[in-house]
């Protein structure tokens, strides 16, 4: 059978594998969003909405979309399904700032296209802006910060900038928090720290009161055991003085009448 090598036979399978591959290749790209092919980034703000319209394009038969938020279903009407699909996206928050739409065909999921919201905000300080600690201990100011795009983070002390001693002051800053820890406070950290954060948006700042208390001095056992004799033998002394004064009253009372006669 030499036909079965033959370059008629190359020329069929690769008809055959074009026809099979070349409806699915086609149809892999097909979904738009906004009139966009291609994933993106969608810039917006917050209190804004945003309106994502899905689309099939050049398809030969009816398809159904889906939508989803990260990885939850959107519940679409009925006659939101169909060819084209819209979600609207109201009232943003910086809580939308990362987050993922997608657009599916119902019959085939790994064709999809996606939208991510970048939201900006001016910075949001939050934390705990009242802490009472004692002389000695170890205490951390914990600034928590949201912002978009990223603020420059500073601490101040009685607003001035916080000069920052080696083994006192520890800095950490992660992209959620701006932490402030001293080692043993003394009296003099008594104060209000800032936390300052600059956004090209806006700088916004947070007050953490801190109250240091003095340390309260410690009393030697010795000493109290000491001082608790002295009270209790002053006691006994008194006790005793009073008896006497008591033994002359009942004297006194046993003689009425030089009393009354004077
Ligand atoms: C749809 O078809 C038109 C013309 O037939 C073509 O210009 C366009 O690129 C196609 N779109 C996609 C997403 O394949
Ligand atoms: C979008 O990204 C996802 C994965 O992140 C990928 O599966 C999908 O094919 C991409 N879609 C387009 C149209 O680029
Ligand atoms: C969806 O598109 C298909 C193919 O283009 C068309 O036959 C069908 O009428 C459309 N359906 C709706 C509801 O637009
Ligand atoms: C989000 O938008 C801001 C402001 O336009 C920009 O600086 C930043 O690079 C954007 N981030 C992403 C992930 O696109
Ligand atoms: C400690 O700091 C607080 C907050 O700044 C302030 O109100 C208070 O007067 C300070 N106390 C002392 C003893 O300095």
């Amino acid at each position: 059978m030499a036909w079965k090598n033959s370059g008629a036979m190359q020329i069929c399978r690769f008809l055959l594998l074009a026809i099979l591959f070349l409806p699915r290749g086609m149809t892999s790209s097909v979904l738009t969003v906004n009139g966009k092919t291609e994933n993106y980034t969608l810039d917006t703000e917050r209190g804004l909405q945003e309106s994502l319209t899905c689309a099939v394009e050049n398809h030969t038969r009816e398809e159904e979309l889906l939508w989803y938020r990260e990885e939850d279903k959107v519940d679409l009407k009925s006659g939101n399904k169909i060819n084209s699909s819209s979600v609207c996206v109201t009232s943003i928050s910086e809580d939308d700032n990362g987050v993922s739409f997608t657009c599916r065909l119902e019959r085939d999921e790994t064709v999809s296209i996606s939208v991510m919201l970048n939201v900006t905000f001016p910075p949001l300080l939050s934390g705990d802006d009242f802490q009472t600690v004692s002389e000695g201990n170890d205490v951390n100011l914990v600034c928590n910060v949201k912002s978009n795009p990223q603020a420059q983070m500073m601490w101040y002390k009685d607003s001035n900038v916080l000069t920052l001693e080696k083994d006192y002051h520890q800095i950490q800053q992660t992209s959620e928090s701006f932490q402030l820890s001293i080692t043993k406070v003394r009296i003099s950290d008594n104060g209000t720290y800032s936390c300052i954060a600059s956004s090209s948006l806006k700088t916004e700042t947070k007050d953490f009161l801190l109250i240091v208390k003095e340390k309260p001095v410690a009393v030697p056992t010795e000493a109290i055991i000491a001082a608790c004799v002295v009270v209790f033998l002053t006691l006994c002394f008194g006790l005793v003085a009073r008896r006497k004064r008591i033994m002359k009253l009942c004297i006194k009372h046993e003689e009425p009448n030089r009393g009354t006669s004077l």
